[in-house]
């Protein structure tokens, strides 16, 4: 599957943090009973790559990355996990030169300038913009569309149900990320009823 395969599948896609690994498949099947299959599993529980393993067997329809990659090693762990694209908070250029290397259909992380540079350096336009609402938000964005007009985003970090229409008015916001989705007492209690509906209103946000 291509990236651009994985952006035209998505517009809000999930941070999702998986505590228990028996709680994955359900919240994916959840997720994806609702509309949103483009789901990303962070690696910041043990269960993470569990989660993506268990996802890939029994929840088809879903398209599986991994997010919160930081170095190449978890890279090289998500692939073997069998993750379909990949996302990572920030770029350092070990990582970027890693994903290069590996192919894999990825979102690297930039807040700066500087960093929506370096990341074109290794040839891809595609970028996670985080912690997109402390880091400018809309006005950033914006901001990026003068120097960068080849690039596009996915930002994500304080963005909700509320502010996510502000950002797919912009032209070069692809999707949103976040966490809203999937919220810790609703997975904790297993009510899945409650995700669906959140994925089906958050599925419904992009015009
Ligand atoms: C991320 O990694 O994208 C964020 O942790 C998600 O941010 P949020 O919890 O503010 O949605």
């Amino acid at each position: 599957m291509t990236l651009d395969q994985i952006i035209d599948a998505t517009s809000v896609m999930p941070v999702m943090v998986v505590d228990r690994p028996e709680d994955a498949v359900p919240l994916a099947r959840a997720l994806v009973e609702g509309g949103i299959r483009v789901l990303e599993i962070t690696l910041r529980t043990a269960a993470g790559l569990d989660a993506v393993k268990a996802i890939r067997r029994d929840v088809p329809d879903a398209i599986v990355g991994v997010g919160t990659i930081a170095t190449p090693a978890q890279l090289e762990a998500s692939i073997a996990a069998g993750a379909q694209f990949g996302v990572s908070p920030g770029t350092t250029p070990t990582l970027l030169k890693a994903i290069v290397d590996s192919k894999l259909p990825f979102f690297p992380g930039v807040a700066t300038t500087t960093e929506v540079m370096q990341v074109l350096e290794g040839g891809l336009t595609v970028m996670k913009f985080f912690p997109a609402v402390a880091a400018g938000g809309v006005k950033m964005l914006e901001s990026f569309r003068g120097p960068f007009p080849q690039v596009r985003f996915c930002p994500t970090g304080g963005i909700n149900a509320q502010n996510a229409p502000d950002f797919f008015k912009l032209p070069n916001v692809v999707c949103v990320g976040g966490s809203w989705l999937t919220p810790k007492d609703r997975v904790a209690a297993g009510n899945w009823a409650d995700i669906t509906r959140l994925a089906k209103e958050a599925a419904a946000l992009k015009p």
